[in-house]
């Protein structure tokens, strides 16, 4: 089975992580799954939006930190930015549905969607800083225009979770709902898109998004650059090898 179910029905493609051994953390194979189905989903004229779900009981954990420090991501041509420019420029809406713990990319891509649901059991968090690196899919960005700076702060340089509520209280999510309901209703939300014209709906997204594209891409790029030379830096090292070995990171020399 493959780590990411692709599945296009009444207009609608939803894109499931399915690695649930590894908390739907997301390999370079993954990015490039996700990344192929939403260029698809762009130019395929029978697809009116995209729904990005998890499980009930994890959304992701982000990035897959062994498969990360054995392959790197080399440039803006490697998956993980391939997947980012196409969630950050896709023309027609773009769901999700996050339940359980939704980490680092798990909770950026939010960002770049439309409409978003959360399970009640959602936890939030963005520990780029815990890990030595920096905010990445235009997160410096966005987190702040929408948290406000100091929510920002406490999300990006503490790297604390925030919950379902708080995400409903500054607007990332847009209702919180039981975990087991939330892809369905998701689902139910997309349909409603789906029966709606799609000319519209992209003239609409566009005229929303319009001021901000270029400045997101260029954001996009440049947290990518620091991101990929803090990712061999030591404190990364330290962090990635504290996980794999369970153990806290030491930063005291660094
Ligand atoms: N990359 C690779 N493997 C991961 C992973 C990740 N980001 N997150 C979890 N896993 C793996 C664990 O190593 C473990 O594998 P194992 O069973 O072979 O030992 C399995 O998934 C279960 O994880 P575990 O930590 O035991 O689950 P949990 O329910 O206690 O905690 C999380 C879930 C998501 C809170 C926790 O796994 C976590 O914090 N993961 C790291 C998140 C992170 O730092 N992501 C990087 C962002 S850039």
């Amino acid at each position: 089975m493959s780590d990411i179910l692709t599945h296009t029905d009444g207009g609608v493609t939803t894109l499931t992580f399915n690695r649930l051994d590894k908390k739907n953390s997301i390999t370079s194979a993954m990015y490039a799954a996700l990344a192929d189905a939403i260029e698809a989903a762009a130019a395929d004229p029978a697809v009116r939006c995209v729904l990005i779900q998890g499980h009930e009981t994890v959304f992701s954990a982000g990035n897959d930190i062994a498969d990360f420090l054995n392959h790197p991501p080399a440039g803006q041509d490697s998956p993980v930015f391939r997947f980012l420019r196409g969630i950050a420029q896709f023309p027609k809406p773009l769901l999700a549905a996050a339940c359980g713990p939704a980490v680092g990319i798990g909770t950026t891509l939010l960002f770049h969607c439309d409409l978003v649901y959360a399970g009640d059991n959602a936890a939030f968090s963005m520990p780029f800083v815990n890990l030595g690196l920096c905010p990445e899919a235009a997160s410096s960005l966005l987190v702040p225009q929408m948290l406000g700076y100091h929510r920002a702060a406490e999300a990006l340089l503490l790297g604390e979770p925030f919950m379902a509520e708080a995400a409903l209280e500054v607007g990332l999510v847009n209702r919180v709902l039981p975990p087991t309901e939330a892809n369905s209703y998701a689902q139910g939300v997309a349909r409603k898109l789906a029966a709606k014209p799609l000319a519209s709906l992209v003239e609409t997204k566009r005229l929303m998004k319009k001021g901000q594209t270029t400045l997101v891409m260029d954001t996009i790029a440049e947290e990518g650059a620091s991101f990929g030379r803090m990712l061999r830096e030591p404190a990364a090292r330290e962090a990635f090898g504290a996980f794999m070995e369970r153990r806290k990171p030491d930063f005291s020399n660094l």
